[in-house]
């Protein structure tokens, strides 16, 4: 795994904006897998500045996300379908038809089928993530199988605690989701994971030093032949 350390939030935010750049000028047809959460608000504002200062086009760009909560409709202002929305695709020229994220109102047996055949045929060239405190990587809990597919997955109590923060009341926390899996988001051919903050210390250092385990997630990606850890100091802090 290769790694990028940058001072800050937003050092780590300059150096993922420039890998996207590069693909989508490198292929402007480009599948892109796209995470949600705090850590990638940086490089999506310097995507929707870009393309309005410099052009930068994704017309035929087509985006997978990882995951999204059971029971919240796209409408819902805590959907990850809302966040992709206001907070990158509303900014750029993207076709919404080309935009794909999980249904968090269908079935979720048939929508975790649905959106596997989906990412068959959608291979990333390039896929975001963030990590969690636990080392999870998109809803993959920690004791996630890496052979897994897209699941639904009860949240960890750590994760509705860590993301209780967006909601009014911890309550209001979805208690599922619906997830790529593990073996869905290593088959990315190229991978990018950021990591900002102290509170990602100890899942970043395991990531790079510990066990490759299904105890902590992120691990797998060890494994991966292109995988880039973009890092800042708070999170690097324990390498
Ligand atoms: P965060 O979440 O970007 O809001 O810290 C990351 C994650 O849980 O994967």
């Amino acid at each position: 795994m290769k790694i990028i350390r940058t001072t800050d939030y937003e050092g780590m935010s300059d150096a993922a904006f420039a890998a996207v750049k590069e693909a989508v000028l490198a292929d402007p047809k480009a599948t892109l897998g796209l995470a949600t959460g705090s850590t990638p608000l940086g490089l999506y504002k310097r995507m929707i500045a870009d393309h309005a200062a410099a052009g930068t086009s994704y017309r035929e760009i087509k985006t997978v996300n990882l995951d999204e909560y059971v029971s919240l409709p796209a409408d819902h202002p805590q959907s990850y379908a809302y966040f992709m929305r206001k907070n990158l695709f509303d900014g750029l020229d993207i076709d919404p038809a080309n935009t794909h994220i999980a249904s968090g109102t269908a079935d979720p047996g048939e929508e975790c089928v649905r959106y596997n055949i989906l990412l068959e045929a959608l291979p990333r060239d390039l896929q975001i993530l963030g990590i969690g405190s636990n080392g999870h990587i998109a809803f993959n809990e920690p004791g996630t199988p890496f052979g897994s597919v897209t699941h639904l997955v009860a949240l960890a109590e750590s994760t509705i605690r860590d993301n209780s923060r967006l909601f009014e009341k911890a309550e209001d926390v979805p208690r599922y989701a619906i997830t790529m899996g593990l073996s869905n988001i290593m088959h990315a051919k190229r991978i990018l994971i950021l990591a900002s903050g102290e509170n990602k210390k100890r899942a970043v250092s395991g990531l790079v030093k510990g066990p490759v385990t299904e105890d902590l997630p992120a691990s797998i990606l060890r494994l991966h032949p292109d995988c880039t850890l973009i890092v800042d100091e708070a999170a690097a802090s324990l390498l």
